[in-house]
């Protein structure tokens, strides 16, 4: 394992614990990609790269060096020179030229994994290999970064950039990873959606030309997320090879898969180059973010495990990542901008007799804030909703032995707000025009320190007033009209770019000074779902659609990434505010438990029915949640496929439990039980099988048709080898109704 050198073969070995990556040298000059897949340990591989073939190296056959150039697979391509698929360089000198061809100079191999000064980073024990290469006509120097950790399979990268001449550089296009290989006959992966149905799993033949997803909504959107993977055509959850690519970085992206003439595929990520431009100046370096790579064997389960594991251990810092979070109650969905003190202490005193543990108070507690049209920017307290001021409610709330937490949203401006009157300038404009408005706010010019300063003060003069756990930090606009007056001419392509640092400036502040803080993101919902806010966040609102069929296929496409305990996830209330669907409120749990769980409804109001329900819920999410949140996720079967049922497992690190939800989303005429395979288990160890909710199902075995629920309550107990659940199969009765769930317990004996 490692980062070697073959100073004969001039090959680079990146090592990973099962995977290999190889880049090789040709006419000392160009930096070709050899190989990338399961461990190869052969330095002689740099054949692959086809150079006794026709065109040649331009050594060997420079008339046809614009033949190589189109050709050849290279590890950080750049525009201008030949190469007509897509560049991840693209620079422009002072006179107007554009126009780059990077020269192999040099290496560096560090036994360490050096952050990145302002934006997220992976961090941990590791390697770094520094291919170092120069544009010596334009005097630019570019350093390809690739680095390793002991314990995973994920290759990191990015790219720093310096200059070297006297002039200023105009960075046009700077992306952070590029992989050129056969294009076998793959499928393309991405996430998709919009608000209310974010990151949902699309997979398409990969066709020739350019497929890219991208966001320039200035986050990573609701719409597109900053993930691709190709994925062998035959693939599927546990077979088959996937390369995949996953941006840390919470702005504008680039994301794209290119099957070119010669059946060769390119895929690149990185900051968008629409509207991006880095004015370097002489002596200067540019950072790009970092592109996290994994590549799997055994199909998408093993893809999403590698990440899951790269994010809990190696980038998310919160001293919250490997504890149970407190269960809070939101009262968004409760009373949206209604509500004053008394109503919240009301919420909190009959949360408390249920077990939860925090009381969250969401958007409409500052200004004149009683709907979205006004107020954001001024943070101070409406004391007409909150008696007394925050402090006498946040004693209040503790008192009641809750905990208390509070919603921001930071980074906007309502034009109806005390600060836009002072400072109309401090919102992103465009001279001249009037700025367009999403949900009636600007967005704050984040690319000003003063406005940085502001924006932090705000927060952090409440945090430090009250005894406060929680912010949700929620951003409700995407960005337009990206101006700013504080940036000269030169630099006004930087705004999109300065805005994504001021926001990582404020939050790494915010942790700075409040340690012990439990910090949440949220856009909109799960716009911005990323990780680059999860270096800041260990969880992130996942959608404001909590309906828990809708939420399926959401939280399938983000634990196709992300860690479990990363998601958002609330138990709402029915109908669902979103979709108008009811469901059993034992789904809305089961479901939330496959997340960071909470409540997000007016407890006070909702059924009794329901609300003696809480108390078990509460006590699987303290049962289960140690799992959820560290263990191995395997997806079993998506409803997305199915159209019928929905089905994931968590197994135990050290295999001893499982845990598998089962949701029927459609009843089917027909009541034989369905075989399903589990995953990951000991072969040869023995589990026996533990019911949960069994309350419930005695109170349906007592009814008239109850003999589902009676065979369920049989099954209890039962004992089954490893080896039978994952080759024979586990047989899951058919339950009476459309919407239901189960939680099977699997705990080795
Ligand atoms: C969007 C969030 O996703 C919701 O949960 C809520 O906080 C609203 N914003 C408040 O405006």
């Amino acid at each position: 394992m490692g980062i070697l050198f073959h100073k004969e073969e001039q090959l680079f070995q990146i090592i990973t614990p099962n995977t290999e990556y190889c880049i090789k040298i040709v006419d000392q000059r160009y930096i070709g990609h050899v190989y990338y897949g399961r461990r190869l340990e052969d330095p002689r591989c740099g054949y692959l790269l086809r150079t006794a073939e026709p065109p040649f190296t331009p050594s060997v056959n420079q008339r046809e060096k614009g033949g190589f150039m189109d050709s050849f697979p290279f590890e950080y391509p750049a525009w201008g020179v030949g190469d007509y698929r897509e560049s991840c360089l693209n620079v422009r000198t002072e006179a107007g030229y554009r126009g780059c061809e990077l020269v192999y100079e040099d290496y560096r191999i560090l036994d360490e994994k050096p952050g990145l000064p302002g934006l997220p980073a992976t961090f941990g024990k590791g390697q770094t290999l520094e291919i170092i290469c120069k544009d010596p006509v334009i005097g630019l120097k570019v350093i390809l970064c690739y680095s390793v950790f002991d314990d995973s399979d994920a290759i990191i990268r990015s790219v720093f950039l310096e200059n070297l001449s006297q002039q200023p550089l105009y960075i046009e296009k700077v992306l952070s990873a590029c992989l050129d290989m056969d294009a076998e006959e793959f499928d393309l992966l991405t996430l998709n959606g919009a608000w209310g149905r974010e990151r949902c799993i699309e997979q398409n033949p990969l066709s020739y030309g350019k497929h890219g997803i991208s966001s320039v909504r200035g986050e990573s959107s609701h719409q597109e997320h900053p993930f691709l993977a190709v994925m062998e055509r035959r693939g599927h959850q546990d077979q088959g090879q996937v390369y995949a690519m996953n941006f840390v970085y919470s702005g504008n992206f680039l994301a794209q898969a290119e099957k070119s003439q010669f059946n060769s595929l390119r895929m690149v990520m990185g900051i968008h180059p629409e509207g991006f431009e880095w004015m370097l100046e002489p002596g200067k370096t540019f950072a790009s973010p970092e592109a996290v790579c994994v590549y799997s064997d055994q199909g998408l389960g093993k893809m999403s495990r590698i990440f899951h594991d790269l994010y809990r251990n190696h980038l998310i810092r919160s001293p919250y990542l490997h504890t149970k979070r407190p269960i809070l109650i939101n009262n968004w969905e409760a009373t949206y901008f209604d509500f004053d003190s008394e109503k919240l202490i009301a919420i909190a005193k009959e949360a408390k007799k249920s077990g939860i543990e925090m009381l969250v108070m969401d958007d409409g507690w500052f200004g004149n804030r009683n709907n979205d049209d006004s107020s954001l920017g001024d943070w101070q307290v409406n004391e007409e909703k909150l008696k007394g001021g925050l402090k006498a409610l946040t004693d209040s709330v503790r008192a009641e032995g809750l905990l208390f937490g509070i919603w921001f949203e930071p980074e906007m401006i309502s034009p109806d707000s005390r600060l836009y009157k002072s400072h109309p300038d401090w919102a992103l404009k465009l001279p001249g025009r009037e700025g367009t408005l999403i949900r009636a706010q600007y967005v704050l010019d984040l690319s000003r320190p003063e406005v940085v300063d502001y924006a932090y003060e705000s927060v952090a003069s409440i945090l430090r007033s009250c005894d406060i756990s929680y912010v949700k930090w929620d951003m409700n606009r995407q960005l337009t009209d990206v101006g700013s007056i504080y940036l000269d001419s030169a630099r006004q392509g930087e705004c999109f770019h300065r805005y994504v640092l001021g926001v990582y400036q404020l939050q790494e502040r915010l942790i700075q000074e409040f340690p012990d803080l439990l910090l949440e993101n949220c856009s909109g919902g799960g716009a911005r779902f990323d990780p680059g806010m999860l270096y800041y966040s260990p969880q992130i609102w996942c959608s404001d659609d909590m309906d828990p069929v809708e939420r399926l296929s959401i939280q399938e496409g983000t634990a196709l990434i992300y860690p479990l305990g990363t998601i958002g996830a609330h138990v709402c209330d029915c109908p669902n505010h979103t979709t108008g669907r009811t469901t059993p409120f034992t789904t809305r749990g089961h479901v939330a438990l496959a997340g960071t769980f909470g409540y997000e409804l007016d407890i006070t109001s909702i059924s009794k029915e329901d609300r003696e329900q809480i108390p078990e819920q509460i006590r699987l999410y303290h049962k289960y949640q140690p799992l959820i949140r560290e263990g191995d996720y395997y997806r079993i079967g998506s409803w997305r496929e199915t159209k019928k049922y929905d089905c994931w497992q968590v197994v135990s690190k050290d295999q001893k439990e499982a845990l598998v939800t089962y949701v029927q989303v459609l009843t089917e005429p027909n009541y034989r039980s369905r075989k399903l395979y589990l995953k990951g288990l000991n072969p040869k160890a023995e589990y026996r099988l533990e019911i949960e909710d069994q309350k419930a199902l005695k109170k349906r075995a007592d009814e008239k048709n109850g003999n589902v629920a009676r065979r369920l309550l049989e099954s209890d107990g039962q004992v089954y080898s490893g080896r039978l659940l994952m080759q024979g199969g586990f047989l899951i009765q058919r339950l009476e109704g459309d919407f239901q769930s189960l939680l099977f317990h699997f705990v080795q004996v």
